[in-house]
């Protein structure tokens, strides 16, 4: 794919994510439709489908034959395409269905299987994040960073919990605690696209989290390499986007935050109980 065609992808991108967001404005604080996807913890709103609705739209009208990815209505086009957008509308339900404002719209587009571009909008702070493979990463049209922090003890870190927390002992638990204890502190976001952007721009220096998937994940990689980080899996092998599990640094804390989380162990007590 040319610079060329990677710069008119990211423009449709961007395009998307703020038709998304001009719906996640406008549910804000008026929304009739809280509904639990099967648990009271895993929710979903009108705004949900609704910013769905437009994000497509947008898609259909500039690339009707790229395959897609969305979150709320699934899969959709031809399986063999090498182009794949992976759509979250709302990311940080949770934290939208609370009032309380952290939550992005994520539209990244997988090539050949890898994320090539991305677009983040948040629509409470109005900020938007974007990249491009080999274009730079940028927050409101200015290239960002990661940050310089060498040093685990003086790092802001971030993570999340998965909706299936309760029934996995894999469930994030020992590795917070763990992170906690070493960083100056371990953010939960709520939204791990915002996750994914802060440490793009320099506000957090790493973030690790299991359980996610393309949808969280495909806009917010872009931007962290694009920044100038480094994103693999907990091992340091090749990141894959659908194995659901991600470590994002700023490559300065990299290996130490890999080889922490390669030696914790789960808490027993927050095991589920076998049956
Ligand atoms: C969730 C958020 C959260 C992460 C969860 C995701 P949603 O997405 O990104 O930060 O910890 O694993 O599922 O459900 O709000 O779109
Ligand atoms: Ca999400
Ligand atoms: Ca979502």
């Amino acid at each position: 794919m040319t610079p060329t065609e990677r710069q008119r992808l990211l423009e449709i991108a961007t395009e998307a994510a703020l038709a998304g967001g001009a719906v996640l404005q406008h549910y804000w604080g008026r929304l009739k439709q809280v509904e639990e996807k099967g648990r009271a913890d895993n929710l979903v709103t009108e705004a949900d489908k609704a910013a769905e609705v437009e994000v497509l739209a947008v898609l259909q009208r500039h690339v009707p034959e790229h395959a897609i990815l969305a979150e709320e209505s699934g899969a959709r086009g031809r399986a063999e395409s090498d182009y794949l957008w992976a759509i979250d509308p709302l990311d940080g339900t949770t934290n939208y269905a609370h009032q309380y404002p952290f939550s992005a719209v994520s539209v990244g587009l997988l090539f050949q299987g890898q994320p090539v571009v991305g677009a983040i909008f948040d629509p409470f702070h109005k900020e938007l994040f974007r990249a491009a493979q080999g274009l730079g990463a940028t927050r409101d049209r200015q290239p960002i960073h990661v940050s310089d922090t060498t040093d685990l003890a003086r790092s802001l870190l971030v993570t999340g919990f998965a909706y299936d927390r309760r029934e996995t002992a894999d469930n994030n638990y020992a590795e917070f605690c763990h992170f906690t204890h070493l960083s100056q502190g371990v953010r939960r976001g709520g939204a791990a696209s915002l996750d994914l952007a802060y440490v793009a721009c320099g506000r957090l220096d790493g973030y690790w989290e299991r359980g996610l998937s393309p949808w969280d994940l495909a806009a917010g990689v872009v931007l962290v390499k694009e920044a100038g980080g480094k994103v693999t899996a907990y091992d340091q092998s090749p990141f894959d986007i659908f194995s659901g599990r991600i470590l994002a640094t700023n490559g300065h804390l990299h290996d130490s935050m890999s080889q922490e989380l390669n030696r914790i162990k789960p808490l027993s007590q927050f095991a589920p109980v076998p049956s």
